[in-house]
């Protein structure tokens, strides 16, 4: 364990990264209702990552600057004006997020991930990437940017190694945990002075220490960030978000007090579980065919032109194809489609010269 809670430090500039506009304000207007998570969402990137998937995040800034290796997501930023944020089109309504990662090393240089609802409650863990030996932990409640909540804490070398960081999010406290040692809690109070409604997830880098910055904030950074010394890259090793609600499609504000016990949900199946149980329906029918016997297989690729098979795998692919809008999960099904084929191709060419055994098919086997 190399990261440990330690003293919480008197703070000066504290509420420069406060997020202090929403697109509507639940606490004084009737807002649209949130998608929400209503599973866990768990991803761990590599080299084989292709993008983010897009159904499930919108990277609004620096898209182009996320690089995958099988050390995970690479954030880069390398010129003023740089960042690069994701959040998340689904929200959570209690729950935790466990980031693994690796801060950037910078001076000025913000990583970063925040939890945030359409009132602003938020939470946040902030590392500075000049600071070798704390983390910052923070929140908001109603965006109140008079409130000072920042607490730092001792960590090992955030920026040279990954560490995990979780936010453990309950109607009863909220906890900042790293490597396993709750680092912070944050006991429950009334709206407006603790975090209690349907938060997005946002996670990116940027410069505090830019020089474009308010004074403050570059304060608050650590300094200016030099960017002859860049790029500055932050790498998410992977990501896990459980929404402490579990079938739920939706969550809207039953009226303008912020309050959790305000909060209502539509039960059933949401369009984040929908769509990460797409990617296993993929796995399933991959499986599905080479889990049939040599004799089903034979006995498909024998059927009149191929016909049968081609309308199994057709069939399947085709429903997953329509339902799917990334370029990643197009790529996989196409070359699923590719993969089935030129297998069928091979068993109908083994055939043709006569390699199986009639008798080996055609009794009673079914698919
Ligand atoms: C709500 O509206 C009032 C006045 O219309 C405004 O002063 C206040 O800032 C608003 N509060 C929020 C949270 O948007
Ligand atoms: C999360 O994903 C990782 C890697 O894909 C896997 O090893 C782990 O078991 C998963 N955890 C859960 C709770 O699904
Ligand atoms: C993505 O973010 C942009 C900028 O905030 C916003 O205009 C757009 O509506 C968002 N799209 C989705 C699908 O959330
Ligand atoms: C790191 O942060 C701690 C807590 O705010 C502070 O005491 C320390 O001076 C900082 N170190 C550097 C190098 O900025
Ligand atoms: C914002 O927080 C400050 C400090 O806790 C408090 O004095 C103030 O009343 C709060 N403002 C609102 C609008 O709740
Ligand atoms: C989160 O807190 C709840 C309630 O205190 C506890 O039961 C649960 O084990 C915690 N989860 C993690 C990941 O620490
Ligand atoms: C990360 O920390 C949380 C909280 O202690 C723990 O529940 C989780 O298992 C840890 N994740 C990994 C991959 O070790
Ligand atoms: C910024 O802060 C420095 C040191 O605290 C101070 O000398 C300088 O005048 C400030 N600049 C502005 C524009 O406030
Ligand atoms: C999920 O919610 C839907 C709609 O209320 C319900 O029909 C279904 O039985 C629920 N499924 C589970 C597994 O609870």
């Amino acid at each position: 364990m190399s990261c440990l809670i330690l003293l919480p430090v008197a703070l000066l500039v504290a509420s420069v990264a406060a997020q202090t506009s929403t697109d509507c304000n639940p606490l004084n207007a009737t807002c649209p209702i949130d998608a929400a998570l209503g599973t866990t969402y768990n991803s761990t990137f590599s080299a084989s990552t292709t993008e983010l998937n897009t159904d499930l995040w919108n990277v609004t800034a620096g898209g182009e600057a996320i690089q995958f290796s099988d050390n995970g997501a690479a954030l880069v930023i390398s010129a003023s004006g740089d960042s690069v944020t994701a959040q998340s089109t689904f929200y959570m309504n209690f729950g935790t997020v466990e980031i693994i990662m690796q801060a950037a090393a910078g001076q000025g240089i913000i990583s970063t991930f925040n939890l945030l609802s359409d009132d602003l409650d938020e939470i946040d863990l902030e590392i500075m990437g000049g600071n070798e030996s704390y983390v910052e932990s923070n929140w908001y409640g109603h965006g109140n940017t008079s409130q000072f909540n920042a607490k730092y804490h001792a960590c090992d070398g955030p920026q040279l190694k990954t560490h995990n960081y979780t936010i453990n999010w309950t109607k009863e406290q909220l906890e900042w945990i790293i490597d396993g040692t709750v680092a912070r809690t944050v006991p429950y109070a009334a709206s407006g002075l603790y975090p209690q409604t349907p938060s997005m997830l946002k996670f990116g880098i940027w410069a505090g220490g830019d020089s474009s910055e308010p004074n403050g904030t570059i304060e608050w950074a650590g300094g200016l960030t030099d960017w002859s010394k860049g790029p500055f890259t932050m790498i998410v090793q992977s990501i896990k978000i459980t929404d402490a609600s579990t079938n739920t499609t939706s969550y809207a504000y039953g009226d303008q007090t912020g309050d959790y016990s305000s909060i209502t949900s539509v039960s059933g199946e949401s369009e984040a579980y929908k769509q990460l149980n797409k990617q296993s329906t993929v796995e399933s029918v991959a499986k599905k065919w080479s889990s049939l016997s040599t004799g089903a297989k034979i006995g498909i690729a024998s059927a009149v032109g191929g016909t049968l098979l081609i309308a199994f795998i057709g069939l399947t692919t085709f429903c997953i194809i329509q339902r799917r809008r990334g370029k990643r999960e197009r790529a996989a099904a196409d070359q699923q489609w590719d993969e089935n084929t030129a297998e069928l191709m091979a068993y109908r060419n083994r055939m043709a010269k006569g390699e199986f055994a009639v008798s080996s098919m055609g009794h009673g086997e079914k698919f």
